[in-house]
């Protein structure tokens, strides 16, 4: 039976579907899956051919019991998320003739960013639970751009949840702001917050006071689909496997992904897809915002002031999914994380121990990417290849350039491309030459048609937030 521990180990454990309709446990810490299954050799070797959605239910039956979610719902939760996908199998472009250096694309889905191969799965999974004990939920989620459209998008129309999805008003590009406010569904409200100085961390920290007061999370029936909630995790687990099987010559090979990290939700699926036996290792690929280049090269998590990057999903200062990866990296050291996190919210940073720091950075090499660097990438491979990359997919290939030579031997490594060039036209303009108009791989259909459709949106101030979402909240359970 795999339970769901908090990563600060003050409430008792739960079973799969509480910790997902849940999103943070009692605790306020995260949930992570006991045990995390360790795969034989002959298991990897029969996943090896298989496709991405069968590779998923292989993957999500490891952390699902069949007792919370009979296997056949399972797999047909799974085959309806990837409905939408212009392709379930996401594309691995090489890089060079050697198969040393790869892209692997995961924006095939309907809102165009990875988010959508772990929200279709979540939005559906919720609502099976929802319909299971005939309950209703409140989703909130603070976005920096791409979870909130593929939230929208999963949740729209769905009687059983209503979806608000917060952004920092005027820190995400028009086309994220236009995927997510066009959904034209009752269900969904977006919100425009103005003055978060600190992006979508400020907007984080609303969501964790709402969520840390039980009684008032009850009432409102609240849960999450940031990458808070394990579910996200989970799914997110899945790609490495696929990536993997892929690209490594034979099984056991090592391989490394470069990933571009934010709240490291992403980057904690690969963990814990390693901690399940895959013989991978990582370049932390982050912006200008270096809290995570600072925690695996100093030792040191600690909060500066939020800068604005053209990677701007990416414009993070607590990246929340590291207490996981404290909570794995440690074996499970739950009275450690706790320390760390009472540390951390009362000084704002902490120093590792050089023990502790050795476990942290075992198999990870972080670098930070600086904007003339994110360009110039965008830039060099476009003019040698044709090929576009988008900014997030840019961090992770320069990241991989210029720290894959601290990894020992000749190790192929893919870079992980999040979004679709197409989410980003005013940073692909500014590494054309000028006078050149947008490349074709710069445009999507769906983002055209978003254009012309009307918008829903509601504003407000970021200290108006907490009491508005409480009343619109209560408001939508009246009715
Ligand atoms: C395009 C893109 N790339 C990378 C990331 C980072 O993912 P994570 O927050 O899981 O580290 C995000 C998330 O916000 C994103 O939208």
């Amino acid at each position: 039976m795999v339970i769901y521990r908090s990563t600060r180990g003050l409430s008792p454990p739960v079973p799969f579907d509480q910790a997902v309709l849940e999103g943070f446990s009692a605790d306020g810490g995260l949930f992570v899956p006991d045990p995390v299954p360790r795969l034989s050799d002959a298991r990897l070797q029969h996943w090896r051919s298989l496709g991405y959605v069968d590779l998923a239910k292989e993957v999500m039956s490891c952390f699902i019991d069949p007792e919370v979610v009979p296997k056949q719902d399972l797999g047909r939760l799974l085959d309806d998320s990837f409905i939408a996908f212009e392709h379930p199998d996401p594309p691995l472009v090489p890089l060079d003739k050697k198969g040393q250096s790869w892209i692997l694309e995961l924006f095939h889905g309907p809102t165009l960013s990875f988010k959508d191969i772990a929200m279709g799965f979540m939005i559906r999974i919720m609502d099976y639970f929802l319909d299971r004990n005939d309950e209703r939920l409140s989703l909130i989620l603070a976005t920096t751009g791409d979870t909130g459209p593929a939230a929208a998008y999963a949740a729209a129309g769905r009687e059983r949840i209503n979806c608000w999805p917060l952004y920092p008003a005027g820190m995400i590009s028009l086309e994220q702001e236009l995927q997510m406010t066009t959904v034209g569904a009752e269900n969904v409200c977006p919100l425009a917050v103005q003055g978060c100085s600190n992006g979508g961390d400020d907007l984080d920290v609303v969501v964790a006071r709402l969520f840390g007061d039980e009684p008032l999370k009850k009432r409102l029936k609240l849960s999450s689909v940031n990458s808070i909630n394990i579910g996200r995790v989970l799914m997110q687990t899945v790609h490495y496997f696929y990536a993997y099987f892929r690209v490594a010559a034979r099984l056991g090979d090592p391989l490394i992904f470069s990933i571009p990290a934010g709240a490291f939700g992403n980057f904690c699926g690969g963990a814990l897809a390693r901690a399940m036996g895959l013989p991978i290792q990582f370049i932390c690929a982050t912006n200008k915002n270096r809290t995570l280049h600072r925690i695996f090269s100093q030792g040191v998590f600690a909060k500066r002031p939020l800068r604005h990057s053209l990677s701007s999903a990416i414009d993070i200062v607590v990246p929340y999914n590291f207490w996981r990866f404290l909570y794995l990296a440690s074996g499970g050291d739950a009275e450690l994380v706790n320390r760390a996190v009472v540390e951390f919210e009362r000084d704002g940073t902490v120093q590792f121990d050089d023990a502790l720091y050795d476990k942290l950075r075992y198999g990870v090499v972080s670098t930070s990417v600086s904007d003339a660097r994110t360009l110039s990438t965008m830039s060099d491979l476009f003019q040698r290849t044709g090929y576009l990359l988008d900014p997030h997919g840019a961090v992770a290939v320069a990241g991989a350039e210029q720290v894959r030579e601290k990894f020992a031997g000749d190790i192929a490594w893919v870079s992980v491309a999040t979004a679709h060039p197409a989410k980003f036209p005013e940073v692909i303009k500014q590494m054309m030459p000028a006078g050149r108009q947008l490349p074709e791989a710069a445009l999507h259909p769906s983002i055209e048609m978003a254009k012309h459709a009307g918008p829903k949106v509601s504003t407000c101030r970021l200290e108006e937030l907490e009491h508005r979402l409480q009343d619109e909240i209560e408001t939508s359970l009246r009715g």
